[in-house]
């Protein structure tokens, strides 16, 4: 945990930014596979709740009364009998002296306080719920059905809890690069291991129990297949072959719980083909050009822009696109090869506050949502700040069905030469994804480097036995 003083500070900032009325945080419970004592091994507590109350066990929820400043943490002492399963723990009172708060209450009174202050007509702030348990527990506290569970929740405690864990705090930014390091060596184990003959899951397995070893956990399931084109390729079932390519894109987190996220594309046997490093190419020229404009006031629109631009220039180089490279992208033609946003915050979650609203998070009033193909799938469109962490992941991508679909309605043919598309459509994808700190003053790249300039990265392949 951090030290006490920062959550009694993110809590004191809070009830500066809301005002009035109840904040309720309900934190994550465990979660049964088959019956309800065998449970999912990697207990996960919600990001908002670690954020402001940092305990990470089920079982907890805490209010914050944000017209008296009152803080009440609800949980149950253990008894003998969970003594007796599961060791000692300590007691709910300690736990809550850890984080600051001096009031503690069994849960079973949570519902009373609510319903004191329901009568009283005052307004309960919650968070936009995401998990079953909590949609039960919001009808059973506050009677609100699940279907309008999300609907009711409070944009304005949304809007306020955004605004906070967006900026990253000195001890945050050390706790991602904790995170880094070990995605770091999950890829580089990755590079050095994968070969002919192997499977997906051999890597894949490989890394998880890398990450495990280390006492940490994924921050979202790994994606490692020879099929980079499907963007969020979750199967691993495929043998590895000579000549293709293997895009592993996975991530751990640290003690805290802060996220890591990396993508890294090389070639199955030992060197790239010519083709493949065409492509590979532009998408490395196209993360690096984005990663050098990243700084204060820039909008990571136009960033994406940018990339989208450095794209369709590579491609229309190599004769797969034509015409004007701004129109292409005016138009979105690019996106029939790089069909989604260039990247996206990264803290808590690995998609940072994902839950609470796409929108909130990555758009406000100066820039909204496209709903053009492609450009409108960018997770983060907004303004820069110091403080912010993201991800730069362009890629380059052949989707056999959708190159089929685009051809069949001629779509953008002014700027796609699909003939020379068609000897690319068993070509995958690539994609190369690192983490960015905006600083005062540009950017600093999260982690150490892993190799992604080709020459590197073949130097790692060759030494596969
Ligand atoms: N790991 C999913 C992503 O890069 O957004
Ligand atoms: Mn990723
Ligand atoms: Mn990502």
């Amino acid at each position: 945990m951090f030290k006490t003083e920062i959550y009694v500070k993110r809590r004191e900032k809070l009830r500066e930014l809301v005002k009035t009325g109840v904040g309720l945080f309900l934190g994550n419970d465990t979660v049964p596979m088959n019956y309800p004592a065998n449970t999912y091994p990697h207990f996960r507590q919600d990001s908002s709740f670690l954020y402001y109350f940092g305990l990470d066990e089920p079982g907890l929820a805490a209010i914050i009364d944000f017209d008296e400043g009152k803080e009440i943490l609800f949980g149950t002492d253990v008894g003998i009998e969970e003594i007796i399963w599961m060791g000692y723990l300590p007691p709910l009172k300690e736990k809550a002296e850890k984080i600051g708060v001096k009031e503690i209450s069994p849960p079973n009174k949570l519902e009373e306080f609510l319903k004191n202050a329901l009568e009283k007509g005052r307004k309960i702030h919650y968070l936009p719920p995401y998990r079953g348990e909590h949609l039960v527990k919001l009808f059973n506290l506050l009677g609100i059905k699940p279907e309008e569970a999300g609907k009711k929740a409070s944009v304005e405690l949304i809007k306020a809890v955004v605004e906070m864990r967006s900026v990253k705090q000195p001890e945050e930014i050390e706790e991602i690069e904790k995170a880094m390091e070990i995605t770091n060596e999950m890829h580089l184990l990755a590079m050095e291991t994968a070969k002919p003959g192997m499977y997906e899951r051999e890597i894949a397995g490989a890394m998880e129990g890398f990450v495990i070893q280390k006492g940490s956990y994924l921050s979202f399931p790994i994606i490692c297949t020879i099929h980079g084109e499907i963007l969020h390729n979750t199967s691993q079932e495929n043998e590895l072959k000579e000549g293709q390519l293997l895009l592993v894109d996975a991530g751990a987190e640290s003690p805290l719980h802060y996220a890591g996220d990396m993508t890294r594309t090389f070639p199955v046997g030992k060197k790239f083909s010519q083709k493949q490093k065409e492509i590979y190419s532009i998408v490395l020229k196209t993360q690096l050009t984005a990663i050098d404009a990243i700084k204060p006031g820039i909008m990571y629109k136009e960033i994406h822009l940018l990339a989208a631009k450095t794209i369709a220039q590579g491609l229309k180089e190599l004769g797969l696109m034509k015409g004007d490279v701004e129109e292409a992208v005016a138009n979105g033609a690019h996106a029939l090869f790089f069909p989604h946003g260039l990247g996206h915050m990264m803290g808590l979650d690995v998609h940072d506050m994902e839950g609470l609203g796409e929108d909130y998070v990555g758009y406000n009033h100066t820039v909204k949502r496209s709903d053009q193909f492609g450009l409108a799938y960018l997770r983060l469109a907004k303004e820069l700040k110091p403080g912010y962490v993201l991800t730069v992941e362009p890629g380059i991508y052949f989707i056999p069905a959708l190159i089929d679909q685009w051809k069949a309605q001629k779509k953008h043919e002014a700027f796609i030469n699909y003939n020379k598309v068609e000897e690319y459509k068993n070509f995958g994808g690539i994609r190369i994804e690192d983490d960015v700190l905006v600083t005062e003053d540009g950017h600093r790249v999260l982690g150490k480097y892993v190799p992604k300039e080709i020459d590197d990265v073949e130097a790692v392949r060759s030494k596969q036995v």
